[in-house]
């Protein structure tokens, strides 16, 4: 349907839903609103303006393009992974519905989607001691022996199937060939497309040799495509030197970033054991590079030629191969662990590929970015990508890349909120830190409803949050002006334009602040904005969204010279000294602790807590990336359970656990004591406007950038 038939569509739709207006902007501005499928602010830019659209070529024809499987046809090259967001499943025996809708977004995107069962055995079975998870229910085996959730499955596979998509089912675990034959049968049967065979992860190659009668077996019996899975170990890491100070060489001073390497970033560090603090295990890590996690169980994966071995048995039998780094954090990178452009498993998959053999390769780990994606595939590096995160944080994303808009994809910052904020002491829900729908039931989504007339609206805020509720109150259809008395957009964000290491979280600040652009926000900069002055505006909303500054210290000497706050240890860097004290960890300091490290500083972090990040912090994987980091990078030490005392000459002193006053030199000393939540200056704008409504930091209910970019969507839903 040519645009402007689908445009008259849109507005007949509008009219017959009651909601035409006299205004052809504000009709097409409030039919976001109406119909979530119509939001505004997925709308085309041609579409915003109101003009016809040029045919819109596809800007990444690799990525989008076709690929043949024995007797199917895949839509793109994008394959998604196993990531059953667990919180979002209860105890039924069958999928939710929640659960259901997600993977349905996540089959308008990807070619394969892979379902996880997590639905299980009946009668299921629970902890029910105090300290138990309240998800424990999502690890119970499986749930084929279970009749009535069929249909609900079945549902499920019908609802991936009608975008195009096929389904993948997880790994075909069976003793015999013949058991494994019956199986796959009966999965064809019920309609799935590909199935896993093999041990979940092939750990050698007499494992490959094990499967390879199963393989065969299965392949003869059915048309199902077959995927095989490894999880190579990133060379070097796991078999490395022993102390793990060789290998790849330490970095030697400041700024000496990645070394170089396979990949051009890894490099190989050994196996020194320390426990990790999230109780997990430990690593080693990459000094002024990547930190490769050496000593998990699990990361004992098999290493470049053996890959190669690997897919030589293999070539011929099974169609594709899925392929992840084997270390339990690597396997869900970040950017302290990755570079942007070199996610860890793409030398593999090129390896393989150069190797000259058939079999469709799928790396998956930071595959996030298209540009890269469709590069990677059109030089021949991989045939496909597979991913998971970067469609929960922006489940519009093929949709923007067939518009030609992939910079209004939103960016993954690949935290791992979305695998749960917490799996152990709770609380037991998933969340996506720039997603603010994710996870939401379909009721709650509905429950936005949609804007009665266009209002003027003030932002107070060019922070996260701030830049959010405008782009949000924007594409309601307000006329929206935003307020920062800074000379630049972005908060507490701001801290990643100094730091190479925070690439994930600068790129989601970027995309806000382009958006914001698009938006046809007015942004006013440099101008602090007062309760009387926006009085005087006649706005009919402010939305207040002043944030949070960090925390003054009373320790004695903290208004010393060479001493730093938390967001001045990133935009001051480069005039701190060699030696850095940093008092007060947490995530924030913690992180900041390893940036400065990773850049050469030789850092001490002094706090009074028993661990650098509290529990409630971490949640599945993405901590432990910096545990690990901060436990064994060469430039971090730590002082746990001290307690600062003061900071003169060059150095700071601190009573240690056990009572005893102790100095530490320091060319600079950073302190974070926390962020304080500018409250009071917020309630000040109460009655500047018939509507005043505070969000994000300032409410003394937000605290990280999840809570302020879901509470600024949902305040700036309410204008
Ligand atoms: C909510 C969630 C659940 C996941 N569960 C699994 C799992 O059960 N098995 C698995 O092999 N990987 C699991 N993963 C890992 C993903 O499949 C994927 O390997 C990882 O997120 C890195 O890819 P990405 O950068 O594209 O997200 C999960 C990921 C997420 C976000
Ligand atoms: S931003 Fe964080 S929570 Fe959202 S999809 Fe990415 S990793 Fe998951």
């Amino acid at each position: 349907m040519s645009l402007i038939k689908s445009l008259m569509g849109r507005r007949q739709f509008l009219i017959a839903a009651g909601a035409a207006s006299s205004s052809a902007l504000a009709y097409k501005r409030l039919a976001g609103v109406i119909d979530p499928s119509l939001n505004a602010g997925n709308a085309m830019p041609a579409e915003r303006s109101g003009a016809a659209a040029d045919v819109v070529t596809n800007k990444y024809p690799h990525l989008l393009s076709h690929l043949k499987v024995r007797n199917r046809i895949l839509k793109n090259r994008i394959m998604h992974t196993p990531s059953p967001p667990h919180a979002l499943q209860g105890p039924e025996n069958f999928p939710a519905d929640s659960y259901r809708a997600h993977y349905s977004q996540m089959a308008k995107n990807a070619a394969i989607v892979t379902i996880v069962e997590h639905f299980g055995q009946y009668p299921k079975t629970w902890s029910q001691s105090d300290t138990a998870s309240g998800m424990e229910h999502y690890s119970d085996s499986i749930w084929e022996d279970i009749p009535p959730v069929h249909n609900y499955l079945q549902q499920m596979v019908e609802e991936i199937h009608c975008e195009g998509s096929l389904v993948s089912v997880g790994k075909l675990q069976s003793s015999t060939v013949e058991e494994a034959v019956k199986k796959a049968k009966q999965w064809e049967d019920r309609g799935y497309d590909v199935i896993e065979v093999g041990e979940r992860s092939w750990s050698g190659i007499e494992a490959v040799k094990a499967d390879l009668d199963k393989l065969e077996a299965v392949r003869k019996a059915t048309d199902l495509i077959i995927e095989a899975v490894i999880l190579p170990c990133t060379p070097g890491r796991s078999r490395g030197p022993s102390m793990g100070m060789g290998g790849g060489g330490m970095p030697s001073g400041r700024g000496e970033g990645m070394p170089s390497g396979a990949q051009g970033g890894q490099m190989p560090s050994g196996g020194m054991s320390v426990q990790a603090q999230a109780g997990r295990g430990s690593g080693m890590p990459a000094g002024g590079g990547i930190p490769l996690t050496s000593t998990y169980s699990d990361a004992t994966g098999p290493e470049m030629e053996e890959v190669l071995e690997m897919v030589r048995l293999i070539d011929g039998l099974a169609d594709i191969l899925r392929m992840k780094d084997v270390g339990h954090c690597t396997n869900h990178p970040n950017s302290f662990v990755m570079e942007k452009d070199k996610p860890l498993t793409l030398a593999f998959a090129q390896a393989i590929k150069e190797s000259g053999a058939k079999i469709i390769t799928a790396p998956n780990g930071g595959f996030h970015y298209p540009e890269l994606n469709d590069e990677w595939i059109a030089s021949g590096k991989t045939d496909m990508v597979a991913m998971a995160t970067p469609l929960f944080a922006d489940p519009e994303y093929v949709r923007k890349l067939y518009e030609g808009r992939a910079e209004d994809i939103v960016p993954c910052v690949m935290c791992h909120d979305c695998h749960g904020v917490s799996r152990t002491s709770g609380p037991w829900f998933d969340v996506c830190k720039v997603n603010p729908t994710w996870g939401l039931s379909e009721t709650k989504k509905r429950s936005i409803r949609p804007p009665t007339s266009v209002k003027k609206v003030a932002v107070i805020g060019g922070g996260p949050s701030g830049m959010k509720a405008a782009i949000t109150a924007a594409e309601r259809g307000h006329k929206v002006t935003l307020y920062e008395k800074g000379d630049a957009l972005g908060g507490l964000l701001r801290h990643t334009d100094y730091t190479k290491w925070k690439w994930s979280y600068k790129d989601y600040k970027d995309y806000l602040v382009t958006q914001v652009k698009k938006a046809g926000i007015e942004v006013k900069l440099n101008t602090p904005a007062t309760p009387e002055m926006i009085r005087q505006k006649g706005f009919d909303t402010v939305l207040v969204a002043i944030g949070a500054d960090p925390a003054v210290s009373r320790i004695q000497g903290a208004d010393g010279k060479n001493v730093y706050n938390i967001m001045d240890a990133y935009s001051k860097m480069k005039s701190l000294g060699k030696n850095v004290v940093i008092i007060g960890a947490g995530v924030y300091g913690t992180e900041t602790a390893i940036c400065l490290a990773k850049d050469g500083y030789k850092i001490t972090i002094i706090t009074s807590e028993k661990q650098l990040i509290p529990n409630e912090a971490i949640g599945p994987h993405n901590m432990e990336n910096q545990l690990d980091i901060s436990q064994n990078h060469p430039n971090i030490s730590r002082e746990l359970e001290a307690v600062v005392t003061g900071i003169s000459d060059g150095k700071v002193t601190y009573r240690d656990a056990a009572g005893n006053e102790k100095s530490v030199k320091a060319d600079s000393v950073v302190i974070y004591a926390g962020l304080k939540a500018k409250m009071d200056e917020a309630a000040e704008f109460s009655g500047s406007a018939g509507q005043v409504l505070l969000l994000g930091d300032c409410t003394g209910q937000g605290g990280t950038l999840q809570k302020t970019i879901r509470s600024a969507f949902f305040v700036a839903s309410q204008v």
